[in-house]
């Protein structure tokens, strides 16, 4: 796609979906937007290519780009931005940056360290798939996919999440687990190995078992007894408290539940997908624009923290969804919250050179970690959820 193109298509869908979900972008011009976003995305281009470091989030008010390593969970989406963007616009200058970035997260698809190989290595190098058709790419998803399988205990039916918090958990999956399992469909539709899936399959059933609530709100971490599966304890890391709803893991459970559907069509995850879908879409703590607060809960709303990365997971997932239900007010929610973003409120302001496109995330309230600021994965959802609205509007 040339770039007029991608330039039209993006104010047309900005467009329809503040019409048609009767937002008011609160914003100079749709095409003033679209400018001011295409501004942010050459500036991915600027960002050196550094073997030992990729950027991860940024203090607001330091301007400081905290830097990461390719052991830090969020490794492989730097390189997924820039081949979604080759995707949307074209321009090989992307394509070629993606191509230096997508090695750097390759050490970790033999890192059995947590369950983020998934997110490490299919980021990165199953946007790489989506673009060439390559072997090498294809051998470092099922490479990861065995690894990661390493961490599944058939007892407790589930991948462990994490190594840390010893004395405190036994078990420990968290619901971002769901987000993991992409790798391991992919990996055994390229190998032919159905290993891969079988793994996925009944972690997403023991997920479904024990990680959610009569109101279709889910638990952050589930501990289990490694040697009977019983779950020891039903509790939180990020959210405000085991009770409450942090919101990026209501994000996750719609999306991972949305995709575990794609490869098994098992109508159970169907239907949890729309059940937290509800419940997201129609709380009485979500702000008009639909952007959430960090956690349904926190009693300091509506002067809490809000996060983009959960209201663009969200995005991605209800296309998705829509694709699969037809149901309008999952393609009407998306559309809000897309035409909520591309707003000068939540992109970042251009005069800040920095490779992220939105501020106002959330990553690790509780340890007072990225509060409020531009994180990559919102970036990453974002663009994988106009590349899909473009589908389905260009298919209409
Ligand atoms: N562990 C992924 C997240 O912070 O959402």
């Amino acid at each position: 796609m040339n770039k007029v193109s991608f330039i039209l298509i993006l104010g047309f869908a900005s467009l329809a979906t503040a019409c048609k979900s009767g937002v008011n972008p609160q914003t100079k011009s749709t095409t003033a937007t679209n400018n001011l976003l295409e501004t942010r995305y050459k500036m991915l281009l600027d960002y050196p290519v550094d073997s030992m470091s990729m950027p991860r989030s940024m203090n607001i008010k330091t301007l400081e780009i905290r830097k990461v390593p390719s052991r830090d969970w969020t490794s492989g989406f730097f390189a997924g931005n820039l081949w979604q963007l080759y995707r949307l616009t074209g321009d090989s200058k992307y394509k070629e940056q993606a191509q230096k970035w997508t090695p750097f997260s390759k050490k970790e698809s033999v890192n059995s360290n947590s369950h983020d190989v998934g997110f490490k290595v299919f980021c990165s190098f199953g946007e790489a798939l989506k673009v060439e058709n390559k072997k090498d790419y294809e051998a470092v998803i099922v490479k990861g996919a065995e690894t990661l399988c390493t961490r599944f205990n058939p007892k407790v039916g589930s991948i462990r999440s994490w190594d840390f918090n010893k004395e405190i958990w036994d078990y420990p999956v968290i619901i971002d687990n769901m987000m993991n399992l992409e790798l391991l469909f992919e990996a055994s539709k390229i190998s032919g190995n159905p290993k891969y899936r079988d793994v996925a399959v009944k972690h997403a059933n023991t997920t479904l078992k024990n990680q959610f609530r009569e109101d279709n709100s889910c638990y952050h971490v589930i501990d289990y007894n490694p040697n009977t599966g019983e779950v020891r304890k039903k509790t939180t890391l990020q959210g405000y408290n085991d009770d409450s709803v942090w919101a990026r893991g209501q994000a996750w459970a719609v999306y991972g539940f949305t995709m575990s559907y794609r490869y098994t069509k098992d109508p159970a995850y169907l239907k949890q997908a729309e059940g937290t879908a509800k419940f997201f879409m129609t709380n009485k703590n979500l702000p008009e624009d639909g952007i959430p607060y960090w956690d349904f809960k926190d009693p300091s709303i509506p002067n809490a923290a809000r996060d983009v990365s959960a209201a663009m997971v969200m995005a991605s997932a209800l296309y998705e969804l829509y694709g699969y239900t037809q149901n309008n007010s999952y393609l009407a929610f998306a559309d809000k919250l897309m035409a909520s973003v591309q707003t000068d409120k939540y992109v970042l302001d251009t005069k800040i050179k920095a490779p992220f496109l939105f501020d106002h995330s959330t990553g690790n309230w509780p340890k007072h970690d990225e509060i409020d600021e531009p994180i990559i994965y919102a970036d990453y959802y974002f663009l994988e959820a106009l590349i899909k609205v473009q589908r389905l509007k260009g298919s209409k």
